[in-house]
């Protein structure tokens, strides 16, 4: 009756594999006690007409990039954790009886699952899992309830199968990067004791912001925003092809008009958006008026004094995301490369953890 697809169950030999809008990224960890090391990292950009936004638009495409970054990366690893976002996607608290067996216990998610899920259930994988008793009340449980639609699945099943990889995790992209948000406590003041932090992943089309309290998640919101934008007007600015515009980018190979007439307006647009996202989540609270810090993360995190400008507009202290400050890094794992790219990893980090679940 169950789909197992989704969530699926760690396994201690595992890649993240985050599948997103404009490149592969492969990441494997090991960890040793409390200590995390990356063994295995690639990244491969994605050609045009690969993906469309979050969903892929052609498997063939998409594995053949997988395959490269997998063998780039030098892992032996087969087993991935790969993500599922958008709107495609859903997910939801709900509540059941601590009373029910296991069996009762799914036939009650079944019912809800009718009830909430907002597409037909056959069209859908979905599972559930255990949040916990509730608080104040303790004969009720909290069920997290998640459900994606099916062909978003299988496409990245049939993308993984044709790199030769096996589908062992699918998680929701917000959770594994609410994951990977655990791993930046060290950036935090007083390790996030007390204080509210807004992580900021600002990607190619997709901006998500999770606000964490005491390191406990209390917002998450996406919106359609991202560095697309700023390759696109490099594009036209300098009437390059998007994918040249992409490479000028990455290498800071850039004219030098590129600062005043390109790249300011996208970093005050950057401003107002963190601006608004930040809005929206204290109104939407009756508990919070105040963030004590943002950590940018994303491709766009790595715009040369990005933090500098949101701490100055918004007026709260502001840092790029290191999820790999406090890890080991094999020779292997091209730290020289990770380190460039490490601001843009969180879902990739989130996922890879998955093994040690
Ligand atoms: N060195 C850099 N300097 C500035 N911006 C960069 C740099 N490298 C990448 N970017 C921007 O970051 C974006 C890619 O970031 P990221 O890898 O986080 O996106 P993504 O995960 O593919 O996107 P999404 O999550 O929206 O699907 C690109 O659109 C690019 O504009
Ligand atoms: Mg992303």
């Amino acid at each position: 009756m169950f789909e197992q697809l989704l969530f699926g169950s760690g396994s201690k030999q595992l890649i993240g594999l985050d599948i997103s809008s404009s490149s592969v990224k492969v990441l494997e960890l090991s960890k040793k006690g409390v200590r995390y090391q990356v063994e295995a990292y690639a990244a491969e950009p994605l050609p045009a007409g690969a993906m469309n936004e979050r969903s892929i638009a052609d498997p063939k495409l998409v594995g053949d990039v997988i395959a490269r970054a997998v063998s780039r990366s030098g892992t032996a690893t087969q087993n991935a954790a790969v993500a599922v976002s958008g709107a495609a996607v859903f997910s939801k608290i709900i509540e059941a009886p601590a009373s029910l067996s296991p069996r009762e216990l799914e036939e009650h998610v079944q019912m809800q699952a009718q009830n909430h899920v907002p597409y037909p259930l056959d069209e859908v994988n979905y599972d559930f899992q255990i949040v916990g008793p509730q608080a104040n009340n303790p004969e009720v449980l909290d069920v997290l309830l998640a459900a994606c639609r099916k062909e978003m699945i299988e496409q990245r099943q049939a993308a993984l199968e044709i790199a030769g990889l096996k589908p062992k995790v699918v998680d929701i992209e917000l959770y594994a990067l609410e994951n990977a948000c655990q791993l930046l406590s060290h950036q935090m003041p007083d390790q996030g004791t007390g204080k509210t932090v807004a992580v900021v992943d600002i990607g190619a089309t997709t901006t998500s912001v999770t606000i964490l309290h005491n390191l406990q998640t209390v917002y998450t919101r996406e919106q359609q925003f991202g560095g697309k934008q700023l390759t696109e007007d490099i594009m036209r600015h300098y009437a390059m092809s998007f994918d040249d515009a992409y490479k000028a980018l990455r290498s800071g190979n850039l004219p030098d008009t590129y600062e005043t007439e390109v790249l300011t307006s996208f970093v005050n647009d950057t401003g107002q958006q963190i601006d608004r996202a930040l809005q929206f989540f204290f109104s939407a609270s009756t508990e919070f008026t105040h963030i004590d810090q943002i950590l940018l993360a994303g491709g766009c995190a790595q715009i040369t004094n990005l933090d500098t400008h949101i701490h100055e507009r918004l007026n709260i202290p502001c840092a790029v995301a290191r999820p790999f400050a406090q890890m080991g890094v094999a020779a292997r794992a091209k730290p020289q490369q990770l380190a460039k790219d490490e601001s843009a990893l969180l879902v990739a980090v989130g996922l890879a953890a998955r093994a040690f679940d």
